[in-house]
């Protein structure tokens, strides 16, 4: 959700700028802009709605210069417009500013000090810019000092911000509280990016800001000043991962070269989580932490809530432990009484969802101890809680989340597994977690590989309907709720998942000829039961798809998964729903990686 980048110190900027922006892309917009000053007087502001390749197309040769800062939008006020769109300018087109997040307050603040301005857009962003320049105009300030008082006067607010003076054109001056912004750190140039993966090919080397902290860059320095404007000295971290990573090679969409990437990621769990023997490698600070609970709470959003659903069930069935699961964005605002001893496991690829981040804000308020288990280093999720557990997943780059999710359930397996052990659990004695995950990588392989019979379904049963539901009972509902977000999120099907039992409880009134149902069963206890109440729909028009594992399948099942431990099935029977979302969306001819109105790193509550 909104991506901001910015260099200074480079003859390339604008490049760099474009590349950035372009590595962003994923994270959801939809229009973007860069202004960029030559040091000598020319400078250059273009803004366009749509992708980045609009955006390159209003670019003429002339356009160039060495520091410059840009931006991809993500509409929250006002609607998507050049006017609205990013870098905002001050009425005197001094200052130029990008932003992520939300300024609360920005009413109050256009009423109070700007009411002899003119606005030519409709965002916060335009009233926090036309603020520091009348700031600087009228109280005579220079544009640090500026900027630091305009930051004081912001409300409750979510932001990340990085700003340009046109009178001091080689300076950037950036400021963040609870979004994301790292410096990277060059040979005598320096970059601004809401997310390392936009500056690979710059640097590897990053600086974390602190929310509240005021940073000034110029092309060989970069002071940290606290909020009460004390020199900060901080080590950078070193980012190790190859800005290959994030290209998608020959694939035409990153969503299939992800979804192809799963047999490996399980692969390289039980390399980083397991001992040669097979036993899991979780530190014993964080497994006597958990042994103290008497409750665990499973915190997320989206795909992240589901795998959390599913790690209800191994907690559970491992650990004894009563386990709960909740949206973040419900819990921050309507919190369940809460047992003695709780613990909080926050589920997100990201580390930054604004929704998990004010739970977690509170959990560490009332002192409790937490764990984030994500795939970004350093996230603001992981840098605030106890402990974190990474994900290994390698970058995520498709908006639909695929490769995260059965790796955060990998996790949640191996998690159970260690502490069902530590705690003398038969149930999870018994449990083999590297020859599960060995089977889950070859069980995901063997799907992948078939992906031509899925691409053949999408097309014959999902191109023209509106609607598709997936049903299940237990662990195939919860992997019912995650297939249907997944063919919602980039087909734009209406689709539903259903707890099989429900349906004749209301939902089968919904039932039409032809429309789609698709049956996951897994679950020995249930398969029957799911059974009949595909033949329920079928007796009422739908056409009955069967997602079905291996020990439980009959003739004329549609995809049959290679056997593996129930409480591991979510990781096969996920994979061929990716498939069919993807494939459904691409026959459709639609942008399977950056789906309409989403954002892949969702920043504002
Ligand atoms: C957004 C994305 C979803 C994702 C959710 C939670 O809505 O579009 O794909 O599941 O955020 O993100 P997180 O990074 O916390 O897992």
């Amino acid at each position: 959700m909104c991506g901001i980048v910015g260099v200074t110190g480079s003859d390339n900027a604008v490049k760099i700028l474009l590349d950035g922006l372009q590595k962003l892309e994923y994270r959801g917009y939809d229009s973007a802009g860069i202004y960029v000053n030559d040091q000598s007087g020319e400078d250059y502001l273009v803004k366009e709605k749509g992708r980045i390749a609009d955006l390159k197309r209003e670019i003429g040769p002339d356009v160039h210069g060495s520091t410059g800062i840009g931006h991809t939008r993500w509409a929250t006020h006002g609607v998507v417009s050049v006017d609205n769109a990013h870098p905002q300018v001050s009425k005197d087109n001094r200052f130029y500013l990008v932003h992520n997040g939300v300024i609360d307050n920005f009413q109050e603040l256009k009423s109070d000090y700007l009411s002899d301005v003119p606005f030519t857009s409709q965002t916060d962003t335009e009233v926090v810019v036309q603020l520091i320049d009348k700031l600087a105009v009228e109280e005579n300030l220079n544009a640090h000092d500026a900027f630091v008082k305009a930051l004081t006067l912001l409300k409750g607010s979510s932001y990340g911000f990085l700003l340009m003076d046109r009178e001091d054109p080689d300076t950037l001056y950036v400021a963040k509280n609870k979004s994301p912004l790292l410096v990277g750190v060059g040979d005598g140039f320096n970059v601004v990016c809401s997310d390392a993966l936009a500056m690979l090919r710059e640097t590897h080397d990053f600086l974390e800001l602190m929310d509240g902290e005021v940073v000034t860059i110029k092309p060989d320095s970069i002071k940290i000043e606290d909020k009460d404007g004390n020199l900060v000295e901080r080590d950078t971290f070193h980012v190790d991962m190859n800005a290959d990573e994030t290209d998608k090679g020959t694939y035409p969409f990153y969503m299939l070269k992800e979804i192809d990437e799963q047999p490996n990621v399980m692969r390289k769990l039980a390399q980083v989580y397991l001992s040669e023997t097979g036993e899991p490698v979780i530190s014993d600070k964080l497994l006597s932490s958990m042994k103290q609970a008497d409750r665990i709470y499973i915190v997320g959003a989206g795909t992240s809530y589901h795998a959390g659903l599913v790690g209800k069930r191994l907690f559970e069935n491992l650990t004894q432990t009563p386990t709960e699961v909740h949206i973040s964005s419900e819990f921050a605002y309507e919190q369940p009484i809460l047992s003695k001893k709780p613990f909080f496991i926050f589920l997100s690829q990201s580390g930054e969802t604004a929704d998990s981040r004010e739970v977690l804000v509170n959990v560490n308020a009332a002192g409790y101890e937490s764990l984030t288990i994500t795939n970004v280093q350093n996230s603001t999720l992981s840098r605030e809680a106890t402990y974190t557990l990474l994900l290994h997943a390698g970058p995520e780059i498709a908006v639909a989340s695929t490769k995260a999710y059965t790796a955060q359930i990998a996790i949640e397996a191996i998690l159970a597994k260690a502490l069902g052990e530590s705690d003398n659990q038969i149930v999870a004695q018994r449990f083999d977690i590297r020859q599960q995950l060995g089977l889950v990588a070859t069980g995901i392989q063997a799907i992948v590989d078939a992906k031509s019979e899925i691409e053949q379904l999408a097309k014959d049963d999902f191109l023209n309907t509106s609607n598709a539901f997936y049903i299940g009972r237990s662990l195939d509902w919860s992997v019912s709720l995650e297939a249907a977000l997944k063919l919602k999120e980039i087909s734009y099907v209406q689709a539903e998942g259903f707890a099989s039992g429900e349906l004749k409880h209301g939902t089968i009134a919904l039932i039409e000829e032809g429309t789609p149902v698709i049956g996951i069963i897994t679950q020995a206890k249930t398969a029957g039961l799911t059974r009949s109440n595909l033949q329920e729909t079928m007796a009422r028009g739908a056409k009955i798809i069967t997602i079905v594992s291996e020990n439980l399948a009959k003739n004329g099942d549609n995809i049959v998964l290679p056997e593996v431990d129930e409480l591991m099935t979510p990781l096969l029977s996920v994979v061929p729903t990716q498939l069919l979302a993807y494939y459904t969306s691409l026959h459709k001819g639609l942008d399977v990686d950056k789906p309409r109105n989403l954002a892949k790193s969702v920043t504002v509550e």
